[in-house]
């Protein structure tokens, strides 16, 4: 069916809102690069990564309804924090709002009866569950290891393993 304007509007923000986040965390990927911490680099760059593939989905979904497509402007990104503390919690504050926009758009979508893009936000909602979850937890672990060198070490480490697109069971299929 015919996508409704301001539900093709919406999803056009959100493609930019992901691609945004994209260049969020490649930035803290860069600030992580110049710690020499390349554990926590390699997360941020692969989370990067994701946020683009979370805005390919939106995209491939408004072609496959010949919905017209529009690429807003992406704000320069932040390379420099305080610490590693603040960007991870920078981060959390980033996944909140994304939550907020795709419930936002869940709705609009039920509203509208457009369940074709129902369908395509469902998988949002529930990878949004999954990312607040790991964020708050790799903030949590941080605030335990505090300034302590070794305790960021260890994390470096453990997050070094991550592999590219893998963050979570809901991106197995992405
Ligand atoms: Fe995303
Ligand atoms: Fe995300």
């Amino acid at each position: 069916m015919t996508m409704d304007g301001s539900l093709a509007k919406a999803l056009n923000d959100q493609i930019n809102h992901e691609f945004s986040a994209a260049y969020v965390y490649l930035g803290m990927a860069a600030y992580f690069e110049s710690l020499d911490l390349e554990g926590f680099a390699a997360w941020m760059r692969a989370q990067s990564e994701e946020e683009w593939a979370h805005g390919m989905r939106i995209y491939d979904h408004l072609a496959a309804r010949d919905t017209p497509i529009t690429l807003g402007g992406l704000d320069e990104a932040d390379t420099e924090y305080s610490d590693p503390q603040s960007v991870v919690a920078a981060a959390l504050t980033l996944e909140q709002g994304t939550t907020r926009s795709v419930n936002a758009l869940y709705a609009q979508a039920v509203e509208l009866g457009d369940y074709q893009a129902k369908s395509l936000v469902d998988w949002f909602v529930n990878e949004q569950t999954e990312e607040e979850d790991t964020l708050r937890t790799l903030l949590s672990q941080l605030r335990i290891a505090g300034n302590d060198g070794a305790g960021l070490l260890i994390l470096d480490r453990e997050l070094a393993a991550r592999q590219p697109g893998a963050a979570g069971e809901s991106d197995a299929q992405a």
